[in-house]
């Protein structure tokens, strides 16, 4: 599937690697709907892109009336959808058990929500509107990418929440890809090493050389153009599905 050819629904499409790939997309001839909380985020990058390809719909990925509700706005809008890209997520550290005492449940269970549950939420929701198209000549309908991330293999100190939602994204894109055969559905995941997003905004700089030493080659982080640029060649590669693509500069996180 070409870019050009994609009515996509991008989540976390107002930063980081949701937002490269909205801006891909976009410059490609696609259209865009974001589903993202940022709203503010959102407008701007609205502003400056136009509105004839791209609009927002403020979305919570683990509601799953809003979900419901705003896949079909897309599909109003677009008249389909046949591209869902999973970027909406939260990487919450904490120990298993800190100073403090054990950790919350409820903090393990807000990042399963939003990073496990939540793509979960789009993808079934997305791959059923995409079950109607129209397959085009490739006998495919739709394409659905999430994120996972090198912590899915290599979870570091305080990952124990951010690794099981990623190795969830890793192990449910198989069955997935396979109950959705017979669609034309293709499904894939990207597990990304150390990308520069606003996540890493806040580090100093010594912290970020430090981090960028420690990837193999390229030694520094990743682009979020560097994800975009693998989107399209997942989604223009009909023979890749039920994979995870690491993304990664060949590191491998060490323990703390
Ligand atoms: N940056 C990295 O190094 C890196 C590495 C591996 C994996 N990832 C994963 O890539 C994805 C994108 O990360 P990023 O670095 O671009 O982060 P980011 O913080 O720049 O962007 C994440 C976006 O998700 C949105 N979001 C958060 N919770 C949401 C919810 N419940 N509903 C809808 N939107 C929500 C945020 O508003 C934000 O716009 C995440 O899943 C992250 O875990 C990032």
């Amino acid at each position: 599937m070409k870019l050009a050819d994609m009515k996509a629904i991008v989540t976390g499409g107002a930063s980081g690697l949701g937002e490269a790939t909205v801006r891909r997309i976009v410059e490609q001839g696609g259209q865009v709907a974001i589903f993202d909380l940022n709203k503010e985020k959102a407008q701007k990058l609205i502003e400056e892109l136009g509105e004839e390809q791209v609009f927002y719909i403020q979305t919570d990925v683990s509601d799953a009336n809003q979900v419901e509700q705003n896949v079909r706005q897309a599909v109003e809008r677009f008249g389909s959808v046949n591209a869902a890209i999973n970027c909406a997520g939260i990487g919450t550290p904490g120990k298993v058990v800190s100073k403090t005492g054990p950790m919350p449940l409820e903090q393990f269970e807000k990042v399963i929500r939003i990073n496990l549950v939540g793509s979960f939420n789009v993808i079934r929701v997305a791959a059923a509107a995409m079950q109607k198209n129209t397959p085009n000549e490739d006998g495919e309908r739709g394409i659905i990418i999430s994120t996972a991330s090198v912590a899915a293999y290599e979870g570091q100190i305080g990952q124990a929440a951010y690794s099981a939602s990623k190795g969830g994204i890793v192990s449910m894109t198989l069955p997935i890809a396979r109950e959705f055969a017979r669609d034309g559905i293709r499904v894939m995941a990207i597990a990304p090493g150390l990308m520069k997003t606003p996540m890493f905004d806040g580090l100093p700089e010594a912290a970020v050389e430090s981090l960028s030493a420690s990837v193999p080659f390229p030694a520094r982080l990743g682009k979020p153009s560097e994800y975009a640029q693998l989107v399209e060649s997942i989604a223009e590669n009909a023979m890749l599905n039920g994979e995870v693509i690491r993304l990664d500069g060949a590191i491998r996180m060490q323990p703390r």
